[in-house]
């Protein structure tokens, strides 16, 4: 089965039990400072968690893309991908854990649908603890859907050493409870679904052969499905407050399932990826000069890497380099897409690691310069058709590519040689560590991410000290964030007051700017925190103090005007007659919400109306004092504005 007909058949599939599609969200999140990506279908479908009303009602399906920097170092095993596609069917508090269940399991094993071997089939739920109980009503579906088939439903006991015959598995908090992504937020318990490959495919990642269940990391167990009941809000203080609607969140990852469907034992050789792998080692010269066990890869600089001494652990390095490019090539090409350039900053800098990772085991391999660009191209081939933005914006995502391979190809070559350097001193002295003065060198001088740099120490037999280059980057940086790994890592902003008022204000905001420079005003990017609102909009020039004033005082005008604000769902044609501004117009599908601010009872007149998800405050009267802290470019034609309410 091929990725086409896989999302064809999953969406169908919900749609005959009443779901409505709904297209994938963009992969940089809206209005959600607490993530850099969007990790997972529900990310934007959390103000609809919380019960507010989606405009396609209470059942939804999607094929959504989603970045997972967290597992970047699993990259290159079977399983493991920066960008992925999920699959997703969710429950606004209509249906709940029965018909979620039973669904899947007809989804995987009927004959109609994608047929697996329910022999194959291994589930785990939640075992239960303080926050919420064992949950006995997914095991007792579940041994319906078992004995549906034939199967004893057996459930797993740790006396009994039964592993090899239960079916499923209660298991703790860290493996089977979903979210909050972020600190606060929605989550649940959750039941995911394994197929049992009958054998580990890492042996010595199989810590206790005979404990050997779903989740072992020796990868027998593949998980293809979550399916997250989402009746939770996890507070601030790290309570678990029962939620007003109970959810059903699933994600089903596309090439896990792919592979499981062919008979594949990793993702690589899918549709989605196979063609890139297939490239890199078409114009890698160690594929081309017979697979190099006479030939060993020798790095840029003419000297041998020394990693490679043994020819099958020379192909598996092969094989993982091989890997990393394709994942990484991939990933880069749909972030560019989505609007995110190379940079040393948050996303940019997440964009940046990927491509020059991707580079330097490219180098491993001997592929030629500029290599990237013509994978790049085949990804843009693969997905078009599915995600048509890829072909739109093509020419910019290979024009940044090309940029950033000719910007890094400048010192790699050096920075590999002072690297050499480094090692050679540690060694002769015999250490073992590379110090953060040496480490962050190589970022500054040379552009080595920090992987990178511990990549190569790792491939030396040397560590580097990476709390010290942490400390030492924040001195350096004046600006203070959170690119650290918590923030990669993923997760959701809580919808608290404070960042409610800062969206009600962006809308002010906007309307502001188009009214004092002009009616080519355009929103670009917003991000929220909770202390600021950071507002990108499309205008050539810095703005003069004056203007900044006018803005300012154009905003609080209305804020002192306490007007209400409303809103009303309509069809997208009948928002844009209504002069609602929006640019995110594939976003939800026919139905769209309109917020409209104004009219106050003095004038009579609308200040603004705009296309937007929510949530927002009730009445303008609500924000305080409106300042502009500062306004500077953001790229080319773009400018930002960071602000606060006071
Ligand atoms: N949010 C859950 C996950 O990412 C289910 O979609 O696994």
């Amino acid at each position: 089965m091929i990725s086409k007909e896989l999302r064809k058949k999953y969406i169908e599939f919900f749609k005959e039990k009443g779901h409505k599609e709904i297209p994938s969200a963009s992969l940089v999140p809206e209005n959600d400072p607490s993530v850099l990506f969007t990790t997972a279908g529900m990310h934007p479908l959390v103000p609809y968690l919380l019960s507010e009303e989606h405009p396609l009602g209470a059942r939804l399906v999607n094929v959504q893309k989603c970045i997972r920097t967290g597992d970047i170092e699993d990259v290159g095993d079977s399983t493991h991908n920066t960008f992925f596609e999920m699959l997703g069917n969710w429950s606004l508090g209509d249906y709940f854990k029965k018909d979620s269940i039973c669904w899947s399991w007809e989804f995987l094993t009927d004959k109609k649908w994608l047929a697996i071997d329910p022999e194959r089939i291994k589930v785990t739920v939640f075992e239960g603890d303080s926050d919420s109980p064992k949950d006995e009503k997914a095991i007792k579906i579940w041994k319906k859907c078992f004995e549906k088939s034939g199967i004893e439903g057996k459930v797993y006991n740790k006396e009994k050493g039964n592993n090899e015959s239960a079916r499923i598995f209660p298991l703790p908090k860290e493996d089977n409870w979903w979210g909050p992504a972020g600190e606060t937020g929605p989550c649940g318990p959750d039941t995911e679904i394994f197929i049992d490959l009958k054998k580990p495919v890492n042996f010595e990642k199989c810590p206790n052969k005979k404990d050997c269940k779903p989740g072992c990391p020796c990868g027998r167990y593949v998980e293809i499905w979550n399916n997250v009941f989402m009746e939770y809000f996890k507070t601030a203080d790290g309570k678990y407050k029962s939620l007003k609607q109970k959810n059903i969140d699933t994600g089903m990852g596309v090439e896990r399932t792919l592979a499981i469907l062919n008979g594949f034992d990793n993702v690589y050789e899918t549709d989605v990826l196979a063609p890139i792998v297939a490239q890199v080692k078409t114009l890698s010269h160690c594929y081309c000069e017979g697979e190099a066990r006479s030939n060993p890869v020798t790095t840029r600089d003419g000297s041998n890497s020394g990693i490679l001494s043994s020819s099958a652990q020379n192909d598996s390095i092969k094989t993982m380099s091989c890997r990393i490019v394709a994942d990484h090539i991939r990933a880069a090409v749909f972030i560019i897409s989505d609007g995110i350039t190379p940079s040393n900053l948050d996303r940019g800098y997440v964009l940046r690691r990927l491509l020059r990772r991707a580079i330097r085991h490219g180098n491993l391999l001997k592929m030629p310069n500029g290599f990237l660009l013509p994978l790049a191209e085949t990804v843009i081939d693969i997905y078009k058709e599915f995600y048509p933005e890829l072909e739109k914006n093509k020419d910019k995502i290979l024009e940044e590519i090309k940029k950033e391979e000719e910007k890094f190809e400048r010192t790699l070559e050096r920075g590999i040689k002072e690297f050499k350097r480094i090692e050679l001193r540690i060694k002769n002295q015999e250490l073992r560590i590379i110090e953060k003065g040496e480490v962050f060198n190589l970022y500054q001088s040379y552009g080595f991410p920090i992987e990178m740099t511990k990549e190569l120490a790792k491939e030396k037999g040397l560590e580097i000290d990476e709390e010290g280059f942490n400390e030492e980057l924040k001195k350096h940086q004046q600006l203070s964030r959170t690119a650290s790994a918590g923030k990669f890592k993923g997760g959701l902003a809580d919808t608290g007051e404070e960042t409610v008022r800062l969206h009600t204000v962006a809308h002010l905001l906007l309307e502001s700017l188009r009214r004092i420079l002009g009616e080519h005003v355009y929103q670009k990017g917003s991000n929220i925190t909770a202390e600021r609102l950071r507002f990108d909009y499309s205008h050539p020039d810095k703005l003069s103090d004056e203007e900044k004033q006018k803005v300012e005082d154009l905003v609080n005008e209305q804020i002192q005007k306490k007007l209400s604000v409303s809103c009303d769902e309509m069809s997208l044609e009948e928002a844009k007659k209504a002069g609602a501004m929006g640019v995110f117009e594939a976003k939800y599908g026919n139905k769209v919400k309109v917020y409209t601010i104004g009219p106050s009872t003095s004038s009579g007149q609308t200040f603004s109306k705009e296309i937007c998800g929510g949530p927002h405050v009730k009445n303008t009267s609500e924000l305080g004092k409106f300042r502009i802290k500062k306004e500077q470019s953001s790229s080319a034609g773009v400018r930002r504005i960071k602000a606060v309410l006071e």
